[in-house]
């Protein structure tokens, strides 16, 4: 692969990554741009939820500009949680999965979140994709409130990361995988063996939660479920949250 000539922005402390590549964004920060802090004072999660980011963690952010609609784009949060299950794999041997659409999970417990937020702009789109991992985090740094459902690489290996290195890997993974699904190439199969919900219990939870059988990952990344009474419904990114019935996932 060419060496990559897009920045990588490091910051110590930053309110959000997320937020950073979105003013760089505005000031024509080129495709590739990455930003990535050690801690966020304001990080940002899935259906404006708030992302608790204590020291210790991996928080990037990657700025993409592809020739594309909207609703193709939405497609890269499907390659975000793939880059990110393989990073971590070949970084510390650990087997994540995914929680649909973009939670990886490692023992029945989030290791890290997945924010993709994307606009329009000329004739394609501007897509920032934030992945926040918890690298050498402890149960304590987290509020009670997500404790019992987060975990790290340092609690499932017993062993410190080095987030430099994971990092690298991460963007290696992120810069490969997006010229493939540029080119058209799909990583869906390999995010369909990832994806632990399929053939399990789900709460798809829009005001009171409704129990439904996950039966597929669509080609656009919708996620088909059955309900009870034997109807079915394709679930979009950011739609609705979906909840396993047993543990986190
Ligand atoms: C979620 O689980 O709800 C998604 C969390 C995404 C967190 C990452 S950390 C890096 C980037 N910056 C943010 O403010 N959010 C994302």
């Amino acid at each position: 692969m060419p060496e990559r000539e897009a920045p990588i922005i490091y910051e110590p402390v930053l309110d959000s990554t997320n937020l950073l590549l979105k003013a760089l964004a505005e000031r024509g920060a080129r495709e590739g741009t990455v930003a990535i802090a050690s801690r966020q004072t304001a990080g940002r999660g899935r259906l404006g939820r708030s992302f608790q980011s204590p020291e210790g963690g991996l928080y990037l952010s990657i700025l993409l500009r592809p020739d594309c609609t909207l609703e193709r784009a939405a497609g890269l949060s499907i390659l975000a949680a793939v880059a990110v299950c393989r990073a971590v794999r070949e970084a510390t041997g650990l087997q994540p999965g995914i929680k649909w659409p973009n939670d990886v999970i490692v023992d029945s417990r989030k290791l890290c979140g997945i924010l993709v937020e994307s606009a329009a702009e000329g004739s394609g789109c501007r897509v920032i994709i934030g992945i926040g991992i918890n690298a050498n985090t402890a149960p304590e740094d987290f509020g009670e409130d997500i404790r019992s459902t987060v975990c790290s690489i340092l609690g499932e290996t017993g062993k410190r990361t080095d987030t430099r290195e994971l990092a690298r890997r991460l963007i290696r993974q992120l810069d490969g995988l997006y010229e493939q699904w540029k080119s058209g190439s799909s990583v869906l199969d390999e995010f369909r063996g990832l994806c632990l919900n399929l053939g399990r219990e789900v709460l798809v939870r829009r005001g009171e939660g409704r129990k439904a059988l996950a039966l597929n990952v669509n080609d656009d990344g919708s996620l088909r479920v059955r309900y009870e009474d034997g109807s079915e419904e394709d679930i979009r990114y950011g739609e609705v949250s979906v909840r396993g019935l047993l543990g986190y996932t």
